[in-house]
């Protein structure tokens, strides 16, 4: 599952840095469709009940399931969800990270901030002993403290030899229920965020999940394994360390 992560790291990695007004989203995921070939990798996404692309890109008030298309042309000031999954040798990877393109309002940069740090504390939950809903509530009391809320219909999950298995990681609760983490499981945790209110609805392509009263929105994830050591996050190199995007 490292190998698998390495690869969906290296690829949102260099799609970070294409990020800029005048690009296309389908410019970024012909990139990661050559990109992930090369690293000896199959695209999670395309083909995944119909899914036509290898990326998800979410922009604005699209939170997530956003189709890549070359009519859509970044712009200054926009913000862009890239979510890029890989299977390897019969394992997956999944991740998100949310980048400015260009420059962003303060106002942005603190909704990607709050959406980065409720997963970095979410991850820390992800130890043997606590429960499955530590990490659910760790995302939504950093969240709310902060003014914005999380969406409900849509959750991290289990993942392993398929891109989804069988626990479901939601975003809010309170702590200490569900299944006890223990040592081996395998995790995608995925905060979804909206600035206002936490409904969301889906678009006529039906895919592309958008706030429903419109506000900016934010998604971050890895795939994390727990380990005794603590939680060890699969989607970027061993030697990063520090916050989780
Ligand atoms: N990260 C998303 C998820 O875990 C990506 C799925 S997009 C799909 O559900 F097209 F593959 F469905
Ligand atoms: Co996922």
């Amino acid at each position: 599952m490292h190998r698998a992560g390495l690869a969906v790291w290296t690829v949102l990695d260099e799609l970070k840095r294409m990020v800029r007004p005048g690009i296309t989203t389908m410019e970024l995921d012909q990139y990661a469709e050559r990109r992930v070939a090369e690293l000896g990798g199959r695209p999670a996404f395309k083909g995944y009940r119909g899914y036509p692309r290898v990326l998800c890109t979410s922009i604005n008030d699209e939170v997530v399931h956003g189709i890549p298309s070359p009519k859509r042309r970044l712009a200054e000031g926009d913000i862009l969800s890239l979510d890029f999954g890989v299977e390897m040798e019969g394992y997956y990877g999944d991740a998100a990270v949310t980048v400015p393109v260009g420059t962003i309002s303060a106002e942005l940069e603190r909704l990607l901030r709050v959406t980065r740090e409720s997963l970095d504390r979410a991850i820390d939950q992800a130890r043997p002993g606590n429960r499955l809903s530590d990490i659910s509530h760790a995302v939504q009391s950093w969240v709310e403290r902060h003014g914005y809320s999380v969406v409900r219909e849509l959750v991290g999950h289990g993942i392993g030899t398929r891109m989804h298995e069988d626990l479901q990681v939601p975003n809010y609760g309170e702590p200490g229920h569900g299944p006890r983490l223990r040592e081996g499981m395998t995790l995608a945790i995925e905060p979804m965020v909206n600035a206002g209110r936490p409904a969301i609805r889906i678009l006529d392509d039906e895919w592309t999940a958008v706030s429903a009263d419109g506000s900016y929105a934010a998604h971050f994830e890895h795939t994390i394994a727990i380990t005794s050591d603590g939680p060890w996050i699969l989607t970027r190199p061993r030697e990063v360390e520090g916050a989780c995007w």
